[in-house]
């Protein structure tokens, strides 16, 4: 069985696909890394990100980097979010998830492009979003748990940033597949979120 969540930055989506992950107990892959990794490579080897060839040669970065702290930053989701515009790159990382996606048993993979590109058959797609409002509060709780100093305005106007180029992209980009169940966790705590999705990947696979 194949589970594909997507949706936009700070939607919940990685809390739901662990959730459905261990419930299921099927493997999991936050795909968002993979492009984390790519957009920090190339950073760091000096490389524009905005440059389809630079990008392109940061695909092939070392195993380690996906247990980089950095990764999970908001710079480097900027980054990973400019690297993902471009086909070679999606490309290029398409295999790696196709076969995680299709291994025997079944997996849980979280991203933008899953349910409509990755793995299209899969039989439970959950499209979680958010009003940017409710995206920005709870990004901004988590970085101010992490002794982070950040402000609500700028957090609020990366997310719009990051969510328009993702959405406006040729290729890939973040839609809802449409036979996707449409998860809204604006006014739903963790734990209610979990157990809708959990629900509804039940009433789709019975
Ligand atoms: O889910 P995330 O915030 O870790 O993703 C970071 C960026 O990577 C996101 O802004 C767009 C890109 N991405 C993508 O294009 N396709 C995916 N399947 C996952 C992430």
């Amino acid at each position: 069985m194949i589970i594909a969540v997507d949706g936009p930055t700070a939607s919940g989506k990685g809390t739901i696909a662990k959730a459905l992950a261990a419930h299921f107990g099927l493997p999991h892959l936050d795909t968002g890394l993979l492009y984390r990794a790519v957009g920090l490579q190339c950073a760091r080897g000096g490389g524009n990100p905005d440059d389809p060839q630079d990008a392109l040669a940061a695909c092939d970065f070392p195993d380690h980097l996906i247990a980089d702290p950095e990764l999970r930053s908001e710079a480097t989701g900027g980054l990973a979010s400019r690297v993902s515009v471009h086909p070679e790159v999606r490309a290029a990382l398409y295999d790696l998830q196709r076969a995680f996606a299709t291994q025997p048993g079944g997996a849980v993979l979280d991203g933008r492009d899953i349910g409509t590109v990755i793995a299209p058959e899969a039989e439970v797609k959950l499209f979680v979003t958010a009003s940017v409002a409710a995206r920005a509060e709870r990004r901004f709780a988590e970085m101010r748990a992490a002794g982070r100093t950040v402000s609500l305005a700028e957090i609020e106007a990366d997310l719009r940033v990051r969510d328009q180029r993702d959405s406006s992209r040729a290729t890939a980009p973040l839609v809802a597949a449409p036979d996707a169940l449409v998860l809204d966790t604006s006014f739903v705590g963790r734990d209610e979120a979990i157990a809708e999705a959990i629900r509804a990947a039940e009433m789709l696979i019975a």
